[in-house]
């Protein structure tokens, strides 16, 4: 049977499509399966879709697609989009990673374009005489940046796998700084909230306040010409358009005037890198993910080899049972991200903390019926031998190509200064360092000595853009901001796939819990029954309800030549693009 698309859609908006099941495979333009029944339903398309935390962004992709780029142009685009579009997290001055599933030879590459620490950063340099941790400046200082690494992240991913040019791909960006766009309720509401913030920084203040000093308004123009000279620059010039130049010179300016300890030649030594991303299995699954600096890839890993020993499905989708297991074993992962993560090329990452049998290990430890408090777990190896924001969006192509892509200015708007005349914020990522080994860092997160502040070094991040492998080709994309619960939110979503069969959009937005070692507690999304929560502290978990959602994920199921998309509507403004 086929019918048209857009009848399709609407019949799915309208919950009219029958619920059907089928192992068959689909004659080609037959309709997908639908396990209708579900809370939520994705969209559902057949030749591109980019899910994007906001609209006129995953638009900007889509558009590419239409006009017969690939997913590497898509999520370009969609990239520089976002530093326009959604200024919270989307960037310029920030770093990230990208994921790409390339259709031809069956491959995945990992781009890392994570901020550096500037050459003269230094293992103290956020300490007070007392030796605390001088958090104003940790946050929000000039010294709070890394060097970017978001325009050299995306330009190399442009030139070795995309196929548009440069000018095509920043097009659309420049024209919405240029031109403008309606202010959104959400960004309205996001830049209020912070309109303190913003407002002590003079060149903050011109970008996100009127002429006159007075905020913006739901419908309100915005307009960033500054945002769209940076752009052009890049558009022209590319990676040396940002990173030598007129644009370098202004960065380079503002730290001398004031704190900041970046300097041309930390610019102009900027590179992003590819590396192996770190890959795993789950009941026939094959999981690729980000390797360090990141901690997400090995602690989803990590979780995953504890968990395949267990009957989850058994066990049932947040059932206490199912939950106690899930915290025992994000306990057991957080406390070796305390010790064992940081920046591979300065420290060694043990490779055993993805193996199957440290799983057995760790295993071992876990009691089924009583939780063990996080003081009795220490990072396991050795016996043996914010207010904040990120962002993430996925990419599909008809051609099978697929891109998950986290990228970041650590808290929302960053350190909330912005380089004067070039319309973009800075990152104050120098916070996932261990300012002070051993202390809790802006997500409650404890890190060792492996991730303190050096010179060129990255900080350890939690950033997890996921692929989920099923017979040997994509199946899931996605990814999620949320700091520390970046890593617990991506290993739900995929187990509630993998295990639960749930569709993307019910497993992007089914209650989550996260435990992350330190503090001791677990946090329930609204939606876990109050039941739940009585079973859980029965057993010693130290659990209780949070109002806000853990993580927001931007996901993309693929399956019989179908594209499910979904965002997590519990928070606003994402969208699904798709054609
Ligand atoms: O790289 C990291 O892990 C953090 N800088 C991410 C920050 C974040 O997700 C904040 N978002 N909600």
């Amino acid at each position: 049977m086929k019918l048209p698309k857009i009848f399709l859609s609407s019949l799915l908006a309208l919950g009219l499509v029958l619920p059907f099941t089928t192992t068959a495979e689909p004659a080609p333009g037959a309709l997908p399966i639908i396990d209708y029944g579900e809370r939520f339903l994705p969209e559902v398309a057949r030749n591109g879709m980019v899910v994007g935390p906001e609209r006129l962004a995953s638009e900007v992709g889509l558009d590419m697609l239409r006009r017969g780029g690939n997913a590497v142009d898509a999520a370009v685009a969609t990239g520089f989009a976002l530093a326009v579009t959604y200024p919270r997290a989307g960037n310029l001055g920030g770093g990230g990673f990208m994921l790409i599933h390339l259709a031809d030879g069956d491959r995945q590459v990992f781009i890392d374009y994570r901020e550096a620490a500037p050459a003269a950063a230094t293992r103290d340099m956020f300490l007070d005489d007392t030796g605390a941790v001088d958090k104003q400046k940790e946050y929000f200082s000039l010294q709070a940046a890394g060097v970017p690494g978001t325009v050299a992240g995306l330009l190399a991913a442009l030139d070795k796998y995309g196929s548009l040019s440069r000018k095509e791909v920043l097009a659309p960006a420049i024209a919405l700084a240029e031109k403008g766009y309606p202010m959104s309720f959400a960004q309205a509401r996001d830049l209020n909230e912070r309109a303190v913030m913003l407002a002590m920084d003079a060149a903050a203040s011109a970008v996100f306040f009127h002429d006159d000093g007075s905020p913006y308004a739901m419908g309100d123009t915005f307009r960033q010409p500054d945002l769209a000279w940076t752009l052009r620059q890049i558009a022209e010039r590319g990676h040396d358009g940002f990173y030598k130049g007129p644009v370098a010179a202004k960065i380079v300016d503002a730290m001398e005037k004031d704190d900041g300890i970046m300097t041309a030649k930390d610019l102009a030594n900027y590179r992003s890198l590819e590396r192996e991303p770190v890959r795993g299995s789950f009941h026939g699954f094959e999981v690729v993910s980000a390797p360090p600096p990141s901690s997400g890839g090995i602690h989803i890993i990590e979780m995953l080899n504890i968990l395949e020993g267990y009957d989850l499905a058994a066990m049932g989708h947040n059932s206490a049972n199912y939950i106690h297991h899930l915290a025992e074993a994000m306990k057991r992962a957080y406390a070796d991200r305390s010790e064992y993560l940081g920046d591979p090329d300065f420290v060694e990452v043990p490779k055993r903390l993805t193996d199957k049998d440290y799983a057995v290990q760790l295993r071992k430890s876990i009691d089924p019926d009583k939780a063990t408090p996080a003081s009795e777990i220490k990072p396991g190896l050795e016996p043996v031998s914010e207010s904040r924001d990120t962002t993430h969006f996925s990419v599909a192509d008809a051609a099978g190509n697929v891109v998950t892509n986290t990228y970041t200015l650590n808290f929302s708007f960053g350190n909330h200064r912005v380089v004067p005349g070039t319309g973009f914020l800075l990152n104050n990522e120098m916070a996932d360092f261990a300012a002070a080994p051993g202390t809790a860092n802006a997500f409650g997160l404890v890190q060792g000595e492996r991730n303190r502040i050096e010179g060129n070094k990255r900080p350890l991040s939690s950033m997890s853009p996921t692929l989920v492998l099923r017979d040997g080709k994509p199946w899931i994309a996605t990814g999620s901001p949320g700091g520390s619960q970046i890593i617990t939110t991506v290993l739900q979503t995929i187990l509630n796939a993998m295990v639960f069969d749930m569709n993307i959009a019910t497993a992007a937005m089914s209650p989550r819990v996260h435990h992350q070692w330190q503090p001791d507690t677990l946090l329930l999304e609204q939606g876990v029954s109050p039941d739940t929560l009585t079973l859980l502290l029965a057993r010693g978990q130290p659990a209780e309800y949070t109002e806000r959602t853990l993580g927001r994920t931007q996901s993309i199921m693929l399956r019989d030549g179908w594209l499910f998309g979904a965002t997590d509507s519990r928070r606003p403004e994402g969208h699904v693009a798709a054609y």
